[in-house]
């Protein structure tokens, strides 16, 4: 089977996940360091089978990384190019695959192609990025927001023209209109498989094309009001989610095919998954995977999940592959979003073995597997531009250092200061206690990921769900050689499920006590959950 279909992916935050040098930001030899936490090949480590790094380019750091100023680098803070061949060989001596962020639809206002742009109307380069005269009254010359607040477009004084930014005004984005740019960008991609990498996550895959004319957004439409696609006032219609990206995105997978089993996940922030499953393309000759989000939105209710689940289900073509996810370097981390302070990690329990079980990629967010919450940020430490514009929607809460151990930088870092601040409940919440204890977070994520690896039903099995009691979710995962029964109860009582002639051995729960043979009936305590073998 294809390795993107049966692995798991751990998002590693770089500047967050290992500091080897003192100044308190992560960097490549950091993540090599930790690979064997990762997987060493034995159930001794984590055993996730693919690292996504978020963006590693030389950038000015206005976005962190988001804004590359140089494609075909490493930032010097991360480390060097042999660096990461260092970590690609090492990574791979363990089956561990890496894939790298692709930041396409912008670049950092300081990259060579943007100065050379910018410098006179008549620049070669000029045409390389979206350029309009001012509106015929003057500002801008459409009514377009960045996805960050404010006009999707700066005037740049000198040649008197305005420019346009999807995020901040350091972040110009590219005209994939143009061929040249295209050619560039296949060029990039070129290098890093030619060095070794195993993939790509495309950033905002889906708004690398806008309308070819800039009409105007329309004003929100008050009979289908969508969260992602109406935002600061207006339907994002005409500057995302564009037909002719389509193009683009195939001519990319052929050239992954050209390299054999390489592969990207598209970040394609459109929150329906009905308007997902275009990027995989009518023949599958699109995107591998692409990101489902629904569940970062998703409460703490298990029909919630269910009809997600089941829609995804739905509506993806046969062998198009679902992705799920609870956490990411840009949204609330779950053990926050979903903490309830009588049920301990329960929850967290409940939603791991959720994630980990469904048909699909799941994709682990660095930390959550020892718990790792959001960590208030004093308003004099906010980093991100987000946070900085909007406090209460800033990422840096979800974007602190990984909690190893419980000493001052956490194992994290020797520095004073990591960059933002360490979890003040670290000296608890860290590797090094969860390693020790067979019932901490960290070794249930563990005994998951490792069942998960040899269980037929959990990487090949068909899904379907069953009706089942209030507040808990029920499904079975069905291949030729094995049949699994998964039951979550999200409830904060005890649950009875009639699971009618589901006999079998219980081979996962996330609470002790539960018995190790079921016959029909299931008693399920307060929050947890189990994995069944069944009989037949
Ligand atoms: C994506 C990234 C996010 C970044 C934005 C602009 O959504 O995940 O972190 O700020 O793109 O590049």
């Amino acid at each position: 089977m294809t390795w993107w279909r049966s692995a798991v992916f751990y998002e590693i935050y770089v500047r967050s996940f290992q500091d080897t040098n003192g100044d308190g930001v992560g960097d490549l030899a950091g993540i090599t360091a930790r690979l064997d936490y990762l997987n060493d090949r034995t159930p001794q480590s984590l055993g996730v089978d693919a690292l996504w790094l978020t963006p590693i380019n030389p950038s000015p750091m206005y976005d962190f990384g988001y804004d590359v100023s140089d494609y075909t680098a490493i930032d010097p803070r991360f480390g060097t190019l042999g660096d990461l061949d260092r970590l690609i060989a090492e990574a791979h001596r363990r089956d561990i695959r890496i894939i790298l962020d692709l930041v396409p639809n912008h670049t950092s206002h300081e990259h060579a192609w943007f100065r050379e742009a910018r410098a006179a109307r008549t620049s070669p380069k000029r045409d390389w990025y979206i350029w309009r005269d001012p509106a015929p009254g003057g500002g801008p010359p459409n009514n377009w927001v960045s996805s960050f607040g404010g006009p999707a477009w700066t005037l740049d004084a000198a040649t008197g023209q305005y420019y346009l930014h999807s995020f901040l005004a350091e972040q110009p984005d590219l005209n994939y209109r143009n061929p040249d740019v295209v050619a560039a960008m296949d060029d990039v991609i070129r290098f890093w498989l030619d060095r070794g990498i195993d993939g790509f996550r495309v950033d905002v895959i889906h708004k690398m094309i806008k309308d070819a004319a800039l009409r105007d957004n329309p004003p929100p439409d008050p009979t289908d009001v969508h969260p992602v696609r109406d935002y600061f006032g207006q339907q994002h219609i005409f500057d995302q989610d564009r037909p002719e990206v389509h193009d683009i995105v195939r001519r990319w997978r052929r050239l992954l095919d050209q390299y054999g089993e390489r592969m990207m996940v598209g970040e394609v922030y459109l929150l329906n998954p009905r308007m997902i499953v275009p990027y995989y393309g009518i023949t599958l000759d699109e995107l591998q995977l692409a990101f489902n989000f629904s569940f970062l939105w998703t409460a703490w209710d298990a029909a919630a999940f269910r009809l997600q689940v089941d829609q995804v289900e739905e509506l993806l073509p046969a062998g198009a592959q679902p992705t799920y996810v609870l956490s990411s370097h840009d949204s609330p981390r779950h053990r926050s979003r979903f903490d309830d302070p009588r049920l301990g990690d329960a929850r967290a329990r409940v939603a791991a073995l959720m994630l980990l079980t469904l048909r699909g990629t799941p994709f682990l967010y660095y930390g959550e597997e020892i718990g790792m919450r959001d960590v208030e940020i004093p308003l004099e430490r906010i980093c991100d531009p987000v946070g900085q514009r909007f406090p209460s929607l800033g990422r840096d809460p979800e974007r602190t250092p990984m909690q190893w151990d419980g000493a001052p930088g956490a194992g994290f870092t020797d520095a004073a200061d990591a960059w933002l601040p360490i979890g003040p409940d670290a000296e608890t919440v860290n590797v090094a206690r969860q390693r020790a204890d067979p019932d901490s977070l960290l070794s249930f994520y563990r005994r998951v990921i490792w069942y998960r690896k040899s269980s037929a039903g959990l990487t090949q099995g068909t899904y379907r769900s069953l009706d089942s009691a209030a507040d808990t979710f029920v499904f079975l995962r069905e291949a030729a050689e094995q049949r699994l029964l998964v039951a979550l109860s999200f409830a904060d009582d005890a649950r009875t499920l009639d699971v009618k002639d589901a006999t079998g051995r219980v081979v996962l729960s996330t609470a002790a006590g539960i018995p190790s043979r079921i016959a029909g009936q299931l008693e399920l305590p307060a929050c947890t959950g189990v994995v069944i073998e069944l009989d037949s």
